[in-house]
């Protein structure tokens, strides 16, 4: 994790595979410029792109350039206010490598291009296709570029998705293991590069209030939501054959589940960090066929409108089939089998083309007992939550219910809280500088480890497995939240979603 004053990274070769794909442009680059500008790089960096196009190093800096530039002028980008004389700076660093990621040649010529003269250092970015992982480690191996008895450091990034169930999660960890030690793989979640994300163990472990209620008896259940506005975009060919659950959950949701959920690690280190995170995972309890079923539901977004605008329904996305099954609204219930979480539901929610974008957790506090309460209107008081912003208008807020001023005895909701604009000055950033940084300096402690990654996937297969032999897939309007069923996931247990946005 990053920390104040911190020192540039050691020099390294950064070799981005992938290069002219969406990800270096949208996010690997305004970050490594991000990194650059708060002078967290060290001299001798060197990022060479490598890709199938042939290109020259100029090509690779201009078309980069060209993106960073347009974007910032559409307002969306995250390399704000693009300053010429950092981006030349960044751009003398900037090399490139054509080369088909299945030929021997390529790794013969990315090999000459190691400095191995002033430190032997080398990263290699997979921003691919996830049909090449195992391949390009392969050859990595093969090649001998993964060795590090000379000295210098080489490590491996791989992005997501990591697998598409447990038995290809497994199958590519082992592929992996095979030509590296598990210190050399970096597998990102770019949920861990979120601040909000890593504040929820700062606050959880360095505040001793917090530790005190925080367990099945004062906690009645947890919720998790990542809602989108935005429907599939570009990326209807990936999507469709992926669908919500395993686009969000195994990943990014349990990831937040893990933060708000697991023990405190003996110390902030990252194995200790990292064995916590699996062991609550790893709790999860695995559903029958028939509990899974009960336990979950999908749904897929028809025609809709979001204000004035007319939205397409998902079948009517490029490149999905016209008569689709895949789920782009998913709401589960699951059970963590250990003593401090014991009878606590955890109920999970994502899903595209909803009303508002807003990533949060929400955690329901046991009512007040209220028998004095009895003759009054405060005979139900509200469930008090915790609500733990992630995205967007970060920061974390605590609903209470206190007395409205007046001869009566009315009570309102009130809400006691901490936004991080009011505190911090939050300088643009794509959410990947922290994860790089940390690559760099070999620290783990935000990467997901194999049993990580495995025990997500085994926490969601039974869902997999029941959904395979059938289920409904619901209909929802684009532009509202998800359907009916999945608010009946909760009111059947006497229990509703809180509002979102
Ligand atoms: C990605 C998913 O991993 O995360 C996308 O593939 C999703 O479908 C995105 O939109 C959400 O990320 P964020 O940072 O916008 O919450």
């Amino acid at each position: 994790m990053t920390r104040q004053s911190i020192p540039a990274a050691p020099p390294c070769t950064l070799f981005l595979f992938g290069a002219n794909g969406d990800l270096v442009k949208r996010l690997l680059m305004p970050a490594l410029y991000n990194l650059s500008r708060d002078g967290l790089l060290d001299r001798n960096l060197r990022i060479v792109g490598v890709d199938h196009n042939p290109a020259t190093a100029e090509e690779f800096a201009g078309r980069l350039h060209a993106f960073m530039a347009e974007r910032d002028k559409g307002g969306e980008g995250t390399a704000k206010c693009l300053d010429e004389k950092l981006w030349a700076r960044l751009a003398k660093r900037l090399d490139y490598q054509t080369g088909d990621f299945l030929d021997p040649a390529t790794y013969q010529a990315l090999a000459k291009r190691i400095d191995t003269t002033r430190h032997g250092n080398a990263i290699f970015y997979l921003a691919t296709s996830p049909r090449f992982f195992p391949e390009v480690a392969q050859r990595l191996g093969q090649a001998g570029l993964l060795d590090e008895s000379a000295g210098g450091f080489r490590r491996v990034v791989v992005e997501k998705p990591f697998g598409t169930d447990l038995a290809s999660a497994e199958a590519l960890n082992a592929c992996l293991l095979k030509v590296m030690g598990e210190r050399q793989i970096y597998r990102i979640d770019h949920y861990l590069g979120k601040e909000t994300v890593q504040n929820i163990l700062v606050s959880r472990f360095s505040n001793g209030l917090f530790e005190s209620f925080w367990n099945n008896h004062y906690i009645d259940h947890v919720q998790i939501t990542a809602a989108e506005t935005v429907g599939v975009e570009t990326r209807g060919a990936f999507y469709d054959s992926t669908g919500a659950l395993r686009d969000m959950v195994p990943n990014h949701l349990f990831q937040l589940l893990a933060m708000v959920a697991m023990e405190p690690p003996a110390a902030f280190a990252a194995d200790a960090v990292r064995s916590e995170k699996a062991k609550v995972v790893g709790a999860i309890r695995p559903w029958s066929t028939k509990m899974a079923l009960k336990n979950s539901v999908r749904g897929q977004y028809s025609d809709g409108r979001q204000g004035r605008k007319r939205l397409p329904g998902y079948r009517h996305e490029a490149n999905v089939a016209a008569d689709s099954q895949t789920e782009t609204y998913v709401a589960l219930k699951v059970m963590i089998d250990n003593w401090r979480w014991a009878g606590v539901p955890f109920y999970l929610r994502t899903g595209k083309r909803m009303s508002v974008r807003d990533t949060e957790i929400a955690i329901c506090f046991k009512p007040a007992p209220y028998a004095q309460f009895r003759e009054s209107e405060l005979e139900r008081p509200k469930p008090n939550y915790l609500k733990i912003q992630i995205q967007p208008n970060e920061g974390m807020w605590f609903d209470l219910q206190a007395k409205r001023p007046g001869p009566e005895l009315v009570m309102e909701n009130v809400e006691l809280g901490f936004a991080y604009k009011d505190f911090f000055k939050m300088t643009p950033a794509t959410g990947y500088e922290t994860l790089i940084y940390d690559c760099l300096t070999g620290d783990q402690t935000l990467f997901q480890r194999a049993d990580n990654i495995e025990n997500g996937w085994r926490a969601v297969q039974p869902f997999l497995d029941a959904w395979a032999q059938g289920g409904e897939v619901h209909e929802y309007p684009a532009g509202e939240d998800g359907p009916e069923a999945g608010n009946e996931l909760l009111t059947r247990d006497k229990r509703e979603w809180h509002r979102l946005g």
